[in-house]
C-alpha cells in the first residue's frame, strides 16, 4: 500500500519509453502484497530520444539505491554496455529484461526466456525434440530462438518479413547449436516451406502485428499454414485472442497468449530480487487477475 512506505521501504521498477500501458507494476505489487514484503515497484520512464539518459538513468538508478529494475522496449539491448555483469545466457540472446542490484552496479538476466518456457510448459508444452516455426527475427524471436536451441528442439524455421533478418538469425543459431536445424525464409514461402516436411509445427508468433489497436492485423494470412500447427503461442498479450490465435483456433489448434510470458518471466524477476518463493497458487490468482485487467 502506498500509505504504507516508510524509510525501510524498498523501491524497484521498470525503465521503458513508453511506459503507459505496462502491468509490471500491478504485478509486482500484487505479489508484494500476497508476500507481505515491504516494498513498492513503480515506472521509471527514460526518453530514448533524448542521447545519454539511459546511461544516466542506471546510474542514478544505482546511486538512489534502486533495489532492481525490470527493462522494457526499447532499452532490453542497448542497455547492456551500462551494466556491471550479464549472466552469460542473457549476453549470448542480446537482450536482458532484469537488472539485479550487486555490490558495484547492475547485474543483467534474460527473465522473458525462462517466462515462455515455464508457461509452455504450463500448457503442457516441451521444445524438446519439436519442430518450432518462429515468426519474426526481432527481439522477441531472437529469445525463442535460443530457448529453442537450449531445449534441443528438433527444427527450427525462422520466418520473417525481411529475410535477410530470418537468415541471419538463424545462422547464428546454427553456430552456436551445430546438430540443430535451422532456417531463415521470408514470411511469404513460409507454408510452402512447411509443407515439404510435412510434419506439425510448434508457432511462435514474436512481431509486433495484431496488437492493439491493430488488432485486425495478422502477420500470415495462408489458411494452410495453420492445418500444419500442433499448438499455436503468441508473445502478445493485449489483445488476450489476437488475429494470429483466433486463426489457429478456427483451424482446430490449442493455442495460448504472451499473458503466461509476462505472468511468468515476472514472478522469476521477483523471486530474483527477493529471494523468496512465490507458491503456485498466487501465480494462478495474479494470472486471473491479470487476465481480465488485459
Ligand atoms: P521486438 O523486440 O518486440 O521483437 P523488433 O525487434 O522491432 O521488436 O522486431 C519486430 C518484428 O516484427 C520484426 O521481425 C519485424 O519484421 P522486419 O524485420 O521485417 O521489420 C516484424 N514486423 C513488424 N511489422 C511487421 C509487419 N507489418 N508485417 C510483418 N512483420 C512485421
Amino acid at each position: 500500500m502506498l500509505s504504507e512506505i516508510n524509510g525501510h521501504t524498498e523501491i524497484l521498477g521498470i525503465l521503458g519509453d513508453p511506459l503507459s500501458h505496462t502491468l509490471s507494476p500491478f504485478l509486482h505489487n500484487y505479489l508484494a502484497d500476497a508476500s507481505n514484503r515491504d516494498l513498492c515497484y513503480i515506472p521509471f520512464h527514460v526518453s530514448s530520444e533524448v542521447p545519454g539518459d539511459l546511461e544516466k538513468a542506471v546510474v542514478g538508478a544505482y546511486a538512489l539505491g534502486i533495489a532492481g529494475m525490470n527493462v522494457t522496449v526499447p532499452f532490453k539491448s542497448c542497455i547492456i554496455p551500462f551494466l556491471k555483469e550479464i549472466d552469460p545466457t542473457a549476453e549470448k540472446i542480446g537482450a536482458v529484461n532484469t537488472l539485479v542490484r550487486t555490490k558495484d552496479g547492475y547485474k543483467g538476466y534474460n527473465t522473458d526466456v525462462l517466462g515462455m518456457e515455464k508457461d509452455l510448459l504450463v500448457h503442457g508444452i516441451s521444445l524438446e525434440k519439436q519442430s518450432v516455426v518462429i515468426i519474426g527475427a526481432g527481439g522477441a524471436a531472437r529469445g525463442a530462438a535460443w530457448l529453442s536451441g537450449f531445449c534441443h528442439a528438433k527444427q527450427l524455421l525462422i520466418a520473417n518479413r525481411t529475410k535477410e533478418k530470418a537468415e541471419s538469425l538463424a545462422e547464428e543459431i546454427g553456430r552456436e547449436f551445430p546438430d540443430f536445424r535451422v532456417f531463415g525464409v521470408d514470411l511469404e514461402s513460409v507454408t510452402e516451406y512447411m509443407e515439404t516436411g510435412g510434419e506439425k509445427y510448434l508457432a511462435i508468433q514474436c512481431t509486433s502485428v495484431g496488437l492493439e489497436p491493430d488488432v485486425k492485423a495478422n502477420p500470415v494470412s495462408e489458411k494452410k499454414f495453420y492445418t500444419m500447427l500442433s499448438f499455436a503461442y503468441d508473445v502478445i498479450y493485449r489483445p488476450e485472442k489476437t488475429s494470429f490465435l483466433r486463426e489457429a483456433m478456427r483451424a482446430g489448434v490449442p493455442c495460448a497468449s504472451g499473458l503466461g510470458m509476462l505472468l511468468r518471466q515476472g514472478v522469476s524477476a521477483y523471486e530474483m530480487w527477493t529471494g523468496e518463493k512465490i507458491s503456485e497458487k498466487t501465480v494462478r490468482e495474479l494470472r486471473d487477475i491479470l487476465r481480465k485487467a488485459v
